[in-house]
């Protein structure tokens, strides 16, 4: 009885130091090596590592515009958000955050924070606080020892420790999963895997980010079956995005007289993604399925999508009078800012695959650090889900006669486009990525 109190006041004293989530100014910058160090053996591994976007978590423009333009200063203006003016950097620019280098100096000074999530963060992790981990909680020990995946690694540069945490989903639950200061969860990407069926099949994040095949990981290092590729693609990798949903289109004819009602069906399955899609920043992913016609003289109809009545419906269906973001002039002071187009160019009548979030004054946010709730509804594809959506289309009456071309485009674009042009962002982050489509001819008599 008394050994188990002495124990138990024992683990109270050791076990929350020893098991400490990363915590601000505990290291140095000079802790930690830079990837091109590693880059000297690892060279195949740092050639991918360069190409992802967690070597550019920092550097890359939307993040650099999100956190100096809106989160920053919202930080200084609100005290319920003060804590993110580390904690976007504890994911973003992990190096600064553990050297305690907060707000860290933008891109362009060209700090240690635009290492962003660097070889030596991930490969000094040796554990987390959580049993399904969020917001940082990773234990991290820089040193001399590389923690990875093999029992059986030898390395002249540095000492290696097997990690069984670097094969699992916890793993990038860490910094993939985020929990609002309001409370939701911003990002869930773990937690819709844990939900669905790839976790229970045992498939991880590693194998469809993070593929193996045969080579060796470091020069002199041995050749092995099943190295991992540290390819990382994600939502920004326009190869990756594309057919990962399946779209067909149905027809309840094909012979038409103008005038007449069509109804058309389109399906879509998403059989290749682990997670929702779309999944991770959720708040500003667009995904959107566009029906058109397309006639014998080329003239084309945007077919507007039948409503099925569900709650808060109304935010998956793109509408061009929608206003929305009012958040972002508030917090640049901008005087008289109506906000933005909810759904940027999207065509009036074209399902949005979304989950809206919300700020504390009920309005739909980008701002995930800003959102009170996001509970709404949830109309992205999960896992495996199959999605159906109905059409009821009456020909126009001067339709002219012959084929009539009908098609469904599924689109992706990381934010919506009157974000982008707001801000200025690169092209490339708001125009429309196509990730599949459908055709069918019917004919008009
Ligand atoms: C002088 C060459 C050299 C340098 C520099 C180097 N490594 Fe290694 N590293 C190796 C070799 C060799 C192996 C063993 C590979 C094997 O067993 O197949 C290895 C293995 C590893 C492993 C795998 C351990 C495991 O359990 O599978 C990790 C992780 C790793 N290195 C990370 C790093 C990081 C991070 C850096 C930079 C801070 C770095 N290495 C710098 C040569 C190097
Ligand atoms: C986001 C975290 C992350 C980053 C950044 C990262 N790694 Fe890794 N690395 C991993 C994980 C996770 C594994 C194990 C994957 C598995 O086995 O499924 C791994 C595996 C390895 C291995 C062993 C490969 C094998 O199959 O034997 C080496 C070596 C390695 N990493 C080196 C590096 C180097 C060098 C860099 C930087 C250029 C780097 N890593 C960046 C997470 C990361
Ligand atoms: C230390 C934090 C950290 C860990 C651990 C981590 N990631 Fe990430 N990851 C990030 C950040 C930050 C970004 C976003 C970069 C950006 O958009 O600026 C990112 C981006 C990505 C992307 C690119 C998404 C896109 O939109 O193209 C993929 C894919 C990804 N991570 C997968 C993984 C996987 C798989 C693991 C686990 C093996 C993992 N990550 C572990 C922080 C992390
Ligand atoms: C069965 C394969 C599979 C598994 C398992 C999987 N992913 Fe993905 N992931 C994909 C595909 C395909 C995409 C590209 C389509 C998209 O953007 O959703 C993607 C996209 C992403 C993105 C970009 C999301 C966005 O909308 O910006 C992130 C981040 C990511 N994955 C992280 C993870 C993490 C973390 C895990 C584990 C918890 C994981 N993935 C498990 C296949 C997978
Ligand atoms: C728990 C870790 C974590 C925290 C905290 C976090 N992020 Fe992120 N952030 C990520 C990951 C992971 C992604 C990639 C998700 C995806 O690809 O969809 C991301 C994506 C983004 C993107 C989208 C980048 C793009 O290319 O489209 C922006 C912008 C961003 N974060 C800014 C911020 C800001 C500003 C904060 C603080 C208010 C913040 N993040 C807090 C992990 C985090």
């Amino acid at each position: 009885m008394k050994s188990k109190f002495l124990l138990g006041l024992l683990m109270a004293v050791v076990v929350p130091t020893s098991l400490m989530a990363a915590q601000m100014g505990t290291y140095k910058y000079d802790d930690f090596k830079k990837p091109q160090k590693c880059g000297m053996c690892h060279k195949e591994i740092y050639q991918e590592w360069q190409q992802t976007l967690m070597s550019k978590s920092y550097t890359h423009k939307w993040d650099q515009v999100e956190y100096f333009q809106l989160a920053l200063p919202h930080s200084k203006k609100l005290e319920k958000v003060a804590g993110v003016k580390a904690g976007c950097i504890a994911c973003h620019g992990p190096l600064a955050f553990l050297s305690g280098d907060i707000p860290p100096k933008p891109a362009s000074a060209n700090t240690r924070a635009n290492e962003g999530v660097s070889c030596d963060v991930c490969h000094s992790i040796t554990g987390t606080t959580e049993k399904e981990p969020f917001n940082f909680s990773f234990i991290i020990k820089p040193g001399d020892v590389k923690n990875g995946p093999r029992k059986d690694a030898k390395s002249p540069f540095h000492g290696t420790r097997f990690s069984q945490f670097h094969k699992t989903a916890e793993f990038c639950a860490t910094c993939h999963d985020e929990q609002s200061p309001y409370g939701p969860w911003v990002k869930s990407t773990y937690r819709e895997w844990k939900e669905g069926p790839y976790s229970k099949e045992g498939v991880v994040c590693q194998d469809c980010h993070m593929h193996k095949a045969p080579g060796k990981s470091a020069m002199g290092g041995k050749e092995r079956s099943d190295i991992a590729h540290h390819v990382f693609q994600g939502s920004h990798s326009p190869t990756k995005v594309a057919g990962a949903v399946d779209v067909a289109i149905y027809s309840s004819k094909k012979d038409l007289a103008p005038g007449e009602t069509v109804n058309l069906k389109a399906v879509l399955f998403n059989g290749k993604v682990g997670h929702a899609i779309p999944s991770g920043s959720s708040e500003e992913r667009m995904l959107w399925l566009e029906v058109v016609a397309i006639d014998a003289n080329g003239k084309s109809y945007q077919i507007p999508v039948q409503p099925k009545g569900f709650k808060g419906e109304e935010y998956t269906i793109a509408d061009s009078k929608a206003m929305t973001y009012q958040a972002i002039g508030e917090i640049m002071e901008i005087k008289d800012f109506k906000g933005l187009k909810r759904d940027g160019d999207i065509p009036d009548g074209a399902r949005i695959f979304r989950k809206p979030f919300f700020d504390p004054k009920g309005r739909m946010t980008v701002c995930q650090w800003y959102t009170k709730d996001n509970s709404l509804v949830d109309y992205r594809i999960k896992p495996r889900e199959t999605k159906i959506e109905k059409y009821v289309w009456q020909l126009p009456k001067g339709l002219p006669k012959g084929k009539l071309t009908i098609r469904a485009n599924l689109f992706y674009a990381q934010v919506p486009s009157s974000i982008g042009k707001f801000f200025k962002l690169p092209e490339s982050e708001y125009m429309p990525m196509l990730v599949n489509s459908a055709e069918m001819t019917l004919n008009v008599k």
